[in-house]
């Protein structure tokens, strides 16, 4: 029998040179719900990719002095060793740069033109680069970006727009009467409300005052902007528009697609419109997830509170951050991350349920029966009620996974878990062993505890692509008949002989104060790591305060341009700004003491003088990477060092 299809997706990312634990969050969920529905016999095609056009990384790779394709060719292969690292198993990893996506998106764009749904016109709007994304005039917060904040540029050039608005009830239509189609709820009403019932207006769709794009095939001196471009990777990675489609036939309409909340409008409006328009049938379900955020921030590299994945990854292995990515936060809500709340899952959760449980057994087979239980067993009084849980969490356990409530899911298989540590208490082996007469009810009671961490072990698989293996090891039970999905329902497939044997512990405890500090200073040793290797002279930190200096001294400062791109007050101080400062391609993040004379909105878009190499200091709790010059006149005026050309380079050295 043909195996029945599902076809998952994550967004494609944009290349950041400073991944963190963030990025890593909607791909471990896509990666699971793919492993589950694997193990439930599905043909599963799981895609992610790059999204590596547009002005931001045009810009990057300029001030770095390489082409935008050399810049982004490195970034994908730290995203590649990453999803090695966290055992993601995706089956196609799509490039926006591939030949047969350049392809077929010019063949769309073509389509969409000839059929009237693009024409030209002239855009003038709202950009914001950091999001590749135009805005109207109404839909800006305060005059910045209503999604990252930041300032917006103003833009007025020719451009081709997309009919966006001729879809608009449609989708409003589809959306009210396909409750289940944009998950989870709340996020139906926000695109009801905040977007489609006000009314949709077309949307820019070309631009011409960037090249780093794909040329439109008729038009040359325009690139295809950003959103049909990354949306439609999800059918061109199928082959479609291509000579070769049997993919997108196959696998077409995707079952998920599983985004961050930021994106939903993207997913929700933007994309089903284009599909409409191209009349090719709309996904069947999108999945808006929440943010990993710390202290209320969402993880970002310019506010400069990133957690490297890497390190996280390499001290704890893939499985116990894959496990508290999605027990911690519900997906679909806001999460925050923390070390200690990492730790504390690592030491209860991995350690104390599931590793002790696995241990004592092993240790009990091992030292009651020589590792091998012996045939003859009687059952107790106390099986009843595991058996019957059992059955109960493994029906709750497939309806939440279908729903995509992996924290539920999770705690199900806990519960299990839990009640099973119970069970041995209940039981107590060690006085039954004690008694000899008593021997077939302590194998009988020893083979439960097995069959329930088997089943356990079972389900974790789509969650911890590792940790069952190393269990399964340990019991002598070979990958197969005995661990196919479809064996959870049945309780007493394993044989009664079991025969174990303890292994390395599969989740050592965890020191937390001694871990905690270690880990913070790991994290700012890569913080720092990287300023310092964009530092050329990282040596010269070491300034002497003195009254004359030599020329030699002062060539020791590295005094640069910066351009402040986003500031704001320090809570707790009358006189500090946080400012986040652009010097070439890095943001760093520079408290500076003048917000008695200057508001976060005045110092924006201000390009100033920064001292480069200062060695980073602690200020309110945080680093600050440098100084913002400014001078002090006798009455206590102050004025910013500011470079009067608005549109010099930040990045250029000063001398
Ligand atoms: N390139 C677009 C997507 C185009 S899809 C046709 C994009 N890229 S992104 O790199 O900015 O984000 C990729 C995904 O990572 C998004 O779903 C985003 O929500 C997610 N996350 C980035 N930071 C995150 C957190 N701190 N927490 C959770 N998810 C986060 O958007």
């Amino acid at each position: 029998m043909e195996k029945e299809k599902f076809y998952i997706t994550t967004p494609i990312y944009y290349p950041s040179d400073k991944l963190h634990i963030g990025h890593s969050y909607c791909t471990v969920a896509t990666d699971t719900m793919a492993r589950y529905k694997r193990l439930k016999g599905y043909d599963v095609m799981f895609l992610t990719g790059s999204d590596e056009h547009g002005q931001k990384i045009e810009r990057i790779a300029e001030s770095q002095g390489i082409t935008p394709k050399q810049y982004t060719d490195k970034v994908v292969d730290t995203f590649k060793e990453l999803w090695k690292k966290l055992d993601i198993s995706y089956n196609k990893f799509i490039r926006t740069t591939d030949d047969y996506h350049i392809k077929s998106v010019q063949k769309i764009f073509k389509k969409l033109y000839e059929k009237g749904d693009i024409y030209k016109s002239e855009y003038e709007g709202w950009y914001c680069t950091p999001c590749e994304t135009f805005f109207t005039e109404h839909q800006l917060i305060d005059c910045k970006c209503p999604d990252c904040k930041r300032e917006v540029e103003k833009v007025k050039e020719e451009s081709y727009f997309f009919k966006l608005s001729k879809y608009q009830d449609k989708i409003i239509e589809y959306i009210e009467s396909n409750p289940e189609w944009l998950q989870p709820t709340t996020r139906q009403n926000e695109m009801l409300n905040n977007f489609l019932k006000p009314g949709l207006e077309d949307i820019a769709v070309s631009r011409t005052s960037f090249k780093w794009g794909i040329p439109v095939e008729f038009d040359k001196g325009h690139i295809v902007y950003v959103w049909i471009d990354a949306l439609s990777n999800y059918i061109t990675a199928l082959g479609y528009g291509s000579d070769d489609d049997t993919l997108f036939k196959k696998y077409w309409p995707a079952d998920i697609h599983i985004v961050g909340k930021e994106i939903v409008r993207f997913h929700s409006i933007i994309w089903p419109a284009l599909l409409m328009a191209l009349d090719i049938p709309i996904p069947k379900k999108i999945f808006g997830h929440g943010w990993l955020v710390i202290n209320g921030s969402k993880m970002s590299k310019s506010i400069g509170n990133i957690v490297d994945p890497f390190i996280l990854v390499d001290k704890y292995g893939s499985d116990a951050i894959r496990y508290f990515l999605l027990r911690e936060i519900a997906f679909g809500q806001d999460g925050n991350f923390s070390n200690e709340a990492l730790i504390q899952r690592i030491n209860s959760d991995l350690a104390n349920d599931l590793g002790n449980l696995v241990s004592r057994t092993t240790g009990m087979i091992e030292q009651y029966f020589n590792g091998n239980l012996p045939s003859e067993q009687k059952s107790t009084e106390f099986d009843n009620e595991l058996i019957k849980l059992s059955k109960k969490i493994v029906e709750d356990f497939e309806y939440k996974m279908e729903k995509m409530l992996f924290s539920d899911a999770l705690n199900d298989i806990w519960t299990l878990i839990r009640r099973t540590n119970k069970y041995i208490d209940e039981t107590q082996p060690w006085i039954l062993y004690k008694d000899n007469n008593k021997k077939d009810i302590l194998a009988n009671i020893l083979y439960n505890i097995t069959e329930s961490i088997r089943i356990c072990s079972i389900m974790i698989q789509p969650f911890m692509p590792n940790t069952p293996k190393a269990i399964w090891k340990q019991f002598n039970i070979k990958e197969g008949k005995i661990t196919e999905w479809e064996t959870i329902k049945k309780w007493g497939i394993l044989e009664r002989t079991i025969s174990a044997k303890k292994g390395e512990v599969i989740f050592p405890r965890i020191d937390i104060k001694k871990e905690i500090k270690e880990l913070e200073e790991a994290m700012k040793k890569a913080q720092a790591n990287t300023i310092a290797n964009q530092t050329k002279n990282k040596e010269n930190y070491n300034i002497q305060n003195v009254d004359d200096i030599l020329i030699d001294d002062f060539l020791k400062i590295q005094l640069k341009v910066g351009e402040v791109i986003s500031s704001e007050k320090v809570k707790k101080s009358n006189k500090l700004l946080k400012n986040i400062v652009k010097i070439g391609d890095e943001e760093r993040v520079i408290f500076s003491g003048i917000s008695q004379h200057y508001s976060p909105e005045e110092i924006i878009g201000k390009k100033v003088i920064i001292v480069y190499n200062l060695k980073p200091r602690k200020i309110m709790g945080e680093y600050s990477y440098g100084m913002i010059l400014a001078a002090e006149d006798s009455k206590g005026n102050l004025s910013l060092a500011t470079i009067d050309k608005l549109d010099f380079e930040s990045g250029s050295e000063v001398g």
